[in-house]
């Protein structure tokens, strides 16, 4: 995770920035701050990333890159605006243990379109991650990629659209998806539980779950309830005023999946 220090919207890469809405940088601290504890009194260990000044957008930690099975991937930013953040991810994640840190020839941001479900990554293209990078990520981990198709620029990465649950369901929206994707989707997972436009649009669905306990914004209560009814957990955070820069929960979490269970090599 990386803490919101430099946050702020004064440039416009996705529907939801809007530089004339005052960003409140200490509000979207301590929410960070209350979210990054839920997750150590869940029991995960988080390392913290230096943010860097200048680059608003690099609290969303997920597009920093993908983790998975011991291999380990580092974004390539679509918009100049946060295209350095790529480099300072990589650099983490190499000095961290994570090495060797690949990088894709094409654009693809990370986490925000690649999401992990048991042994198979879904992957998200449309607006921000190229298509062609689907097949690189699939010859770098060894795990069969799934393309789906993004179409409404609301829901501009596969994570805004789409959260993964356990290691076999996903809860998503169909209408971000178009009709071959809806299709397959409804085909791969037949249980899934379906978001409301109530549900997508304060990015219920941006979720983060370790199978068992679901983080999850506060604002969603229909999809709660269903995730609830479900058998799962759900804690409920506030993470509002990063949703003024078109992330939520998912966006500021970088998974990390290590091949061996071993620990990485910093601290925080
Ligand atoms: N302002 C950021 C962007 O548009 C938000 C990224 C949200 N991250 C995510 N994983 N969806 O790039």
């Amino acid at each position: 995770m990386t803490p919101p220090v430099h946050f702020t919207v004064d440039y416009v890469i996705n529907p939801w920035m809007d530089p004339t809405v005052p960003v409140d940088t200490d509000r979207a601290l301590t929410q960070w701050l209350a979210l990054r504890e839920v997750f150590e009194s869940l029991g995960h260990t988080v390392h913290v990333v230096d943010p860097q000044p200048g680059l608003p957008d690099m609290v969303y930690a997920a597009n920093g890159g993908l983790s998975v099975g011991g291999t380990t991937i580092a974004a390539r930013f679509a918009y100049p605006e946060r295209e350095p953040e790529g480099d300072h991810y990589a650099e983490w994640l190499h000095t961290s243990g994570f090495g060797p840190v690949h990088r894709t020839d094409g654009i693809q941001e990370g986490e925000g379109d690649f999401l992990v479900v048991g042994d198979v990554i879904l992957a998200g293209t449309g607006f921000r991650t190229h298509r062609d990078t689907h097949a690189e990520v699939a010859t770098l981990t060894g795990l069969p990629v799934i393309t789906l198709e993004l179409v409404d620029p609301r829901y501009y990465h596969l994570d805004t659209a789409l959260g993964v649950l356990d290691d076999t369901n996903i809860a998503y929206y169909p209408p971000a998806f178009g009709p071959a994707s809806r299709a397959l989707l409804a085909d791969l997972f037949p249980n899934a539980i379906i978001a409301s436009d109530e549900d997508a649009a304060v990015l219920g669905l941006n979720l983060v779950s370790d199978g068992r306990h679901i983080v999850m914004t506060d604002a969603a209560p229909h999809l709660t309830n269903e995730l609830r009814a479900a058998g799962y957990e759900t804690v409920c955070v506030d993470l509002s005023e990063l949703l003024k820069g078109g992330g939520g929960i998912k966006c500021c979490t970088l998974e990390l999946r290590l091949s061996n269970g071993d620990p990485i090599g910093v601290a925080t």
